[in-house]
C-alpha cells in the first residue's frame, strides 16, 4: 500500500493507494465522528458503497444522487443535505464521497456547504478521480451556463484509491483518467507510463499534491493543473457532455499546443510531440468526433472560471507551462480553425 500525503499547512492529509486501500478507510475517519452518510451513485461496486464494516462505531446511512453530468447540479446538492438533515449529521460527523470524480466533486460541495464545513472522506472509484478530481479539494457543480461554476475549496480529511475499483471501470472512464494523466506528463516530463498503476496513480497524486500544496487557492501555479481543460470544457458544455471529461482535456492538451504555437510561443515540433503522446503512447483522441461550432466554442471559453482577465490558457513556452491571460480572440480562432477537422 502507498500513502501520499498532501502536506497543507494545518490540515495535511493521506492518499492510500493500492489493492485493498477501502480497508484503509477508518484511519481517515476524523475520530469525532458518530456518524456518516455515504454519497453514491448506482453503479458503483457495492464493496465501495457498503462501507459500515471499515468503520466501526460509526452509524452509517447511504444516499444516491443520479447519473451523468445533469445531476451534478444544485438540485443534488439540495436533495443530499436534506438526507444529511434527514439523519441528524452533526458538524463533528463525515460525509464519505464514493464514486468517480462527479460523486467526490458532489460530496465535497455538500460537506462544504453542510453546517458551513463538515468533513469528508473520499473513496475514489474511478482513475480520473484518484489522480485528479478526488485530491486537492476542488467541490462543485454546474449550472446551464458552465461546467463547475458553483462551488469550495474545501479539502477532504483523506482519499482512498483502491485499484480494485478499476477492475470493472468501463474503458471509456479509463480513458478519461489517461486524458489526465497525460496533463502530468506534459507538467513534469514524467513517462507514467513506464510505471506500475499503482505507482503511477500514486506518482501523479504527489505531483498534484505538490502544486495543491503550494497554491491551494488557484492563486498562480496550481492554474497550470488546468492544462488543455479551457478549450475542454468548452467541448464538454458544447457537445452536451457527449465528450467526457477526460476525452474533451486529451483534446484540449494538443490544442494548448497548436496556440501556443500560434502564438510563436513554441516549434511545430514541439505540438507534434503533443499529438503523438497524445495519440500513441496514450491511446486518445486528438480532436474530437463530433461537428461544433468555433463561435460557440469562444463564447464558452470566455465564460470559462479562469477567464479573469480575457481569453485565458495554460500555455508551452520556453519557460516550461505557464498561465497566460488576454489571449488574442482572433488568434484562437486562427488556431481553432487550424486544428478542427
Ligand atoms: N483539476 C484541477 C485542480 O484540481 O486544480
Amino acid at each position: 500500500m502507498r500513502r501520499v500525503t498532501v502536506p497543507l499547512p494545518d490540515r495535511s492529509y493521506e492518499v492510500v493507494v493500492g489493492s485493498g486501500a477501502v480497508a484503509a478507510l477508518g484511519d481517515l475517519i476524523p475520530a469525532s465522528a458518530q456518524r456518516a452518510v455515504v454519497v453514491t451513485q448506482p453503479g458503483i461496486p457495492s464493496q465501495f458503497r457498503e462501507l459500515a464494516a471499515y468503520v466501526p462505531g460509526v452509524a452509517v446511512d447511504v444516499v444516491e444522487i443520479g447519473v451523468g453530468e445533469v445531476a451534478k447540479s444544485l438540485n443534488t446538492i439540495q436533495q443530499v443535505t436534506q438526507s444529511f438533515a434527514g439523519v441528524g449529521l452533526t458538524r463533528n460527523d463525515v460525509v464519505i464521497g464514493a464514486g468517480g470524480g462527479m460523486v467526490t466533486d458532489v460530496a465535497g460541495f455538500a460537506a462544504a456547504s453542510w453546517h458551513r464545513g463538515t468533513a469528508v472522506v473520499h473513496v475514489s472509484t474511478s482513475l480520473l478521480g484518484m489522480v485528479d478530481a478526488a485530491i486537492g479539494g476542488k467541490t462543485g457543480v454546474n449550472l446551464p451556463e458552465g461546467k463547475n461554476l458553483v462551488g469550495a475549496f474545501w479539502q477532504p480529511s483523506g482519499v482512498v484509491c483502491d485499484l480494485a475499483a478499476l477492475a470493472t471501470l468501463p474503458p471509456r472512464e479509463m480513458r478519461c483518467g489517461l486524458g489526465e494523466m497525460a496533463k502530468y506528463h506534459f507538467l513534469t516530463g514524467d513517462d507514467l507510463l513506464a510505471l506500475d498503476l499503482d505507482e503511477r496513480i500514486a506518482r501523479c497524486v504527489e505531483i498534484k499534491a505538490e502544486i495543491v500544496a503550494a497554491d491551494e487557492r488557484e492563486g498562480g501555479r496550481r492554474a497550470l493543473l488546468n492544462y488543455g481543460h479551457t478549450l475542454a470544457h468548452a467541448l464538454e458544455t458544447a457537445t452536451d457532455h457527449d465528450l467526457a471529461h477526460g476525452e474533451a482535456v486529451a483534446i484540449g492538451l494538443v490544442f494548448a499546443a497548436e496556440l501556443a504555437y500560434e502564438l510563436g510561443r513554441i516549434d511545430a515540433g514541439r505540438v507534434d510531440e503533443h499529438r503523438a503522446v497524445v495519440a500513441r503512447e496514450y491511446d486518445l483522441m486528438t480532436t474530437p468526433s463530433v461537428d461544433v461550432d468555433i463561435d460557440e466554442l469562444v463564447a464558452l471559453m470566455h465564460r470559462d472560471k479562469k477567464a479573469i482577465a480575457g481569453l485565458t490558457f495554460a500555455l508551452d513556452g520556453s519557460n516550461g507551462i505557464e498561465v497566460v491571460t488576454g489571449v488574442d480572440e482572433q488568434r484562437v480562432r486562427s488556431a481553432l480553425e487550424r486544428f478542427l477537422p
